[in-house]
């Protein structure tokens, strides 16, 4: 259902989805990371380039943590704060990740991604993949901004977005009865327009076409200095 309306508790509204579907979705969608490897390999090809003695990154909607938290962790010198909304599904991350031997570099942290806080330039990179597009679009705006705050001069964004231009849309079932879901999203041009606004350079912002009948924007964007 199509609504320009942002539901009321959003936040709490999802949060209670994804503790409810978490199993399901995550079973259904880890065998579909095809993208998120390919995009999440371009950015660590990237960070790795730079041999920084230690790389701190932020994941947004970090889900289960398979795979790309444990990816992340896979790199001995990286440091990962993983946040979610759901408690279930950091609950499984922690199941997920404690056997990774990644002692203190992995900090899970819970709640609605808009409200953490970092200290400014602190990041070398910040991941959300398949999350930033349960906020209403003006807070991705919100979200993209305060992004480019904590990040590094020279770090990386990156994060994938609607295709299409949606004012907000909300599946009562989606997967599962509980599956109550809300998406919403500015499209392709815009989005990318907010990402160079806010002080990103665009490195890619590529179209593809999800396994799920879907197409995302996917982008990744560097901080300030040049490409
Ligand atoms: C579609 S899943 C994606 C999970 C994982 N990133 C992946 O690629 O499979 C969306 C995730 O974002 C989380 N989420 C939704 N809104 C959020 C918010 N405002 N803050 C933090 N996490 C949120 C959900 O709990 C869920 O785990």
């Amino acid at each position: 259902m199509a609504t320009n309306k942002v539901p009321e508790n959003l936040k709490q509204r999802l949060k209670e989805s994804y503790d409810a579907i978490a199993p399901k979705y995550n079973e259904w969608t880890i065998l579909h990371s095809q993208y998120r490897l390919y995009y999440l390999d371009k950015l660590l090809n990237l960070l790795n380039a730079t041999e920084k003695p230690q790389v701190s990154t932020l994941e947004l909607g970090c889900g289960c943590g398979i795979p790309v938290t444990q990816k992340l962790l896979s790199h001995e010198t990286y440091h990962v704060t993983a946040n979610d909304l759901s408690s279930t599904q950091l609950e499984a991350a922690r199941e997920n990740l404690h056997s990774d031997a990644a002692g203190d570099r992995l900090r899970l942290v819970p709640g609605d991604m808009t409200e953490l806080s970092f200290a400014a330039g602190s990041l070398d990179a910040v991941i959300g993949m398949y999350s930033l597009i349960h906020l209403p679009s003006s807070e991705q705006v919100l979200m993209i901004e305060k992004i480019v705050g904590w990040l590094k001069p020279g770090g990386y964004m990156l994060a994938n977005f609607t295709e299409e231009t949606i004012g907000g849309v909300v599946n009562e079932k989606w997967l599962d009865d509980k599956g109550w879901v809300y998406w919403s999203g500015l499209g392709a041009e815009n989005t990318v327009q907010v990402i160079k606004d806010a002080g990103l350079n665009v490195v890619v912002s590529e179209v593809t076409e999800d396994v799920v009948d879907a197409s995302f924007l996917w982008v990744l964007a560097k901080k300030g200095l040049q490409l």
